[in-house]
């Protein structure tokens, strides 16, 4: 490789991560004492067991992996590698300026050993880490939005009061038909999956499959299309809900979405806070069900990255919102709100782990559904049509929503 590309890449990852740490320390400033401590949920770590751990999976592979440096501080070690304490275990932290002042002298190494980095040799680590940090930023920000939620409860609650519930059920009558549509895929081979150097162990590697003819919704669940649902007596019925959905909504009795408002300026926007069993309850109540990833995956081809992502305007947007149409003509593929697939997390063929068995294969476990797309808080990153995360089915906590699909 030239001199030039070299030194080019190197620069471009160097910017990368900054504009990733800029990101994360902005989210930074807005959070307080109690919630940089606190779990606010158990499924989560606190807020600054995040930012520790990700200097701490800086300095393991950058500094230690690549460079050859000693790891430094034993103590860190155990408390922030992801294999260390339980998540109830990860609340006795150092302060706020001992953690950021962890995260900037690691980075300061990081910075001078880039600047003369063998970079053709390591490219994918260092795509890697820049993605390890944009996903637990958008951790961060969920985890803020469920103590600011906690906060809210109460003006929430006004919120849903003032409106008339009435006026929501006709507007979300009249906005039916427009955001019911669907769109034909049809029949023939494409490329799942990705070989591109920032692609993911469990993306790889890329292989031509074959869909017969599909329906897919042109947008995501709004709001308005899923209070029909709850209208319907959605979360009182078991015939919509599979029967692990229905023991998982008794154990866990909810009546809407996390993330839901009564307000009408939320009709037009996609549903988000909801768990995979509740995404499944509304397709079998709209007689459709969800995408398996590779029918989301084709009928995204082309999808745009201009979108509602990187916390650019801090919450969801109207599915009409950011109107450049995938190549079939699909709308919010990516950013927006992440969508529940019927998919199990499995590694595809000839699957090999990267940088470590814990990242993706350890969840191959038929215990954890895939999504795709991208939230409002998904970094560009990791923003692209053959990126896959991954939640257990209860999960709704994270920014997600979803769409439907039919034969
Ligand atoms: C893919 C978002 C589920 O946050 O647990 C971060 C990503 N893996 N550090 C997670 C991840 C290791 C992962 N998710
Ligand atoms: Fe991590």
């Amino acid at each position: 490789m030239k001199l030039a590309s070299i030194q080019s890449r190197r620069n471009s990852i160097a910017k990368a991560l900054s504009y990733i740490r800029q990101k994360n320390l902005d989210l930074l400033a807005e959070v307080n004492q109690s919630s940089f401590f606190k779990q606010a949920h158990p499924e989560f770590s606190p807020i600054g067991w995040h930012f520790g751990h990700i200097a701490f999976t800086e300095a393991y592979w950058v500094l230690n992996h690549l460079a050859d440096l000693p790891l430094g501080s034993p103590e860190y070690s155990r408390l922030f590698a992801a294999d260390g304490l339980p998540k109830q275990e990860r609340e006795n932290l150092p302060n706020v300026e001992t953690i950021k002042e962890y995260l900037h002298s690691i980075r300061t190494k990081t910075l001078s050993y880039l600047a003369n980095a063998p970079i053709e040799k390591q490219e994918r680590l260092w795509r890697w880490l820049i993605q390890h940090e944009s996903q637990h930023g958008e951790t961060i920000s969920l985890i803020l939005q469920l103590h600011q939620q906690r906060n809210s409860i109460d003006s929430l609650i006004a919120v849903s009061q003032a409106q008339s519930r009435s006026s929501f059920k006709d507007q979300a009558n009249t906005l039916k038909a427009q955001y019911s549509e669907m769109v034909k895929i049809p029949a023939g081979e494409f490329l799942l999956g990705s070989n591109v150097v920032e692609a993911q162990d469990n993306e790889r590697s890329a292989y031509k499959i074959h869909l017969d003819t599909y329906w897919i919704d042109r947008y995501p669940v709004t709001c308005g299309q899923y209070y029909q649902f709850m209208a319907a007596g959605g979360y009182q019925k078991c015939q919509y809900w599979s029967k692990e959905g229905w023991q998982w909504l008794q154990q866990n009795p909810v009546s809407q979405p996390l993330y839901w408002s009564n307000s009408l300026d939320w009709i037009e926007h996609p549903v988000c806070g909801v768990s995979y069993y509740e995404a499944e309850a509304y397709a079998n109540f709209a007689h459709k069900r969800l995408p398996t990833e590779a029918e989301w995956e084709k009928a995204a081809i082309g999808a745009s990255p201009n979108c509602n992502h990187g916390r650019l305007i801090g919450h969801t947007s109207p599915v009409t919102a950011y109107p450049e149409p995938s190549k079939y003509g699909c709308q919010d593929m990516l950013g927006n709100v992440w969508e529940w697939t019927a998919s199990w997390f499995d590694a595809y063929p000839g699957f090999s782990s990267y940088p470590y068995p814990g990242y993706s294969e350890v969840y191959f476990d038929r215990q954890h559904r895939v999504l795709r797309g991208g939230s409002w808080a998904t970094s560009k990153a990791t923003l692209r049509t053959s990126f896959r995360n991954w939640y257990q089915p209860n999960v709704r906590q994270i920014f997600a929503g979803f769409r439907c699909a039919k034969e």
